[in-house]
């Protein structure tokens, strides 16, 4: 699988299964955009892989803010060339019973993991059109699958991901735009960590493999969607979760 030549553009790259969705990338032959709001480790980020040989740029991104996403879209266009993959990785959960939780926190759920996919998508979605091509690669999360107690509201915003995935991909084949979406289980990454330690434990307990994906795992599945090994695939949604989850 390679992306040699490609200019791709990852969401949340500063962490966790974004950064590591821009590792994969790069080591596959990709031109990387990196962005995210955390400009410190996304600097960083890009930094690493160009003194590693690699092409990464680094571009502040609030996939929050409407027109800060626009303006985002208006600095990756100025690098001259045409975007061939976009992968939404930027999100947010907070482990919480729904019946304690507050409109704010739906609200914010809504905004960063749905509303952000959306105004990403749209920003580069005319570009794509018009070349003909593209890939569109959506992080999602097995708790839109199968649920997730304490992410009832996160899980209903991924699911909102998932079922806006298979939707645009109806809309979008004809234009030769792939669209589809990767499911995580639970993934070793700072997110994963900022959950209370005995629901980590019972998480890991209830995996078959008995550990949490590694980022890099999850990266291989979106490299996987945004390569031409599958050309034919659109509208999919594929869990990688170590067996945690084997629903339809
Ligand atoms: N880690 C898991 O177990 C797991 C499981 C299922 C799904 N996911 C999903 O995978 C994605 C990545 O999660 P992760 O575990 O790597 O988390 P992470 O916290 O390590 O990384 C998330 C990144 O998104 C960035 N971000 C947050 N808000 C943003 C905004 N408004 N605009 C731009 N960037 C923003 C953060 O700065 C961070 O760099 C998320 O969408 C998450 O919901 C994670």
């Amino acid at each position: 699988m390679n992306l040699n030549g490609k200019l791709a553009v990852i969401t949340g790259a500063a962490s966790g299964i974004g950064l590591a969705t821009a590792q994969v990338f790069a080591a596959a032959g990709a031109r990387v955009v990196l962005g995210d709001i955390n400009e410190p480790a996304g600097e960083a980020a890009a930094k690493a892989l160009n003194a590693d040989g690699k092409s990464a740029t680094f571009i502040r991104l609030d996939v929050t803010d409407e027109a800060g996403v626009l303006h985002f879209r208006n600095q990756v266009n100025a690098l001259n060339d045409a975007v061939d993959v976009v992968v939404n990785v930027a999100g947010w959960s907070k482990i919480e019973a729904f019946v304690n939780t507050t409109p704010d926190l739906w609200q914010k759920l809504v905004d960063l993991n749905y509303l952000g996919t959306l105004r990403v998508t749209h920003a580069f979605l005319p570009q794509m059109i018009a070349q003909g091509a593209g890939k569109i690669v959506n992080v999602a999360s097995d708790a839109a699958r199968a649920g997730s107690g304490g992410e009832a509201v996160y899980a209903g915003s991924k699911a909102g991901v998932v079922a806006f995935s298979k939707s645009l991909a109806r809309e979008t084949a004809r234009y030769k735009i792939n669209v589809n979406c990767v499911c995580p289980g639970p993934t070793d990454t700072p997110l994963l960590a900022s959950i209370p330690d005995k629901q980590r434990e019972a998480l890991m307990r209830a995996i078959p493999f008995r550990r949490f994906a590694k980022p890099s795992e999850i990266a291989d599945a979106v490299l996987f969607f945004a390569c031409e090994r599958s050309a034919y695939l659109t509208g999919q949604v594929l869990s990688v979760s170590g067996g945690l989850t084997m629903v339809d």
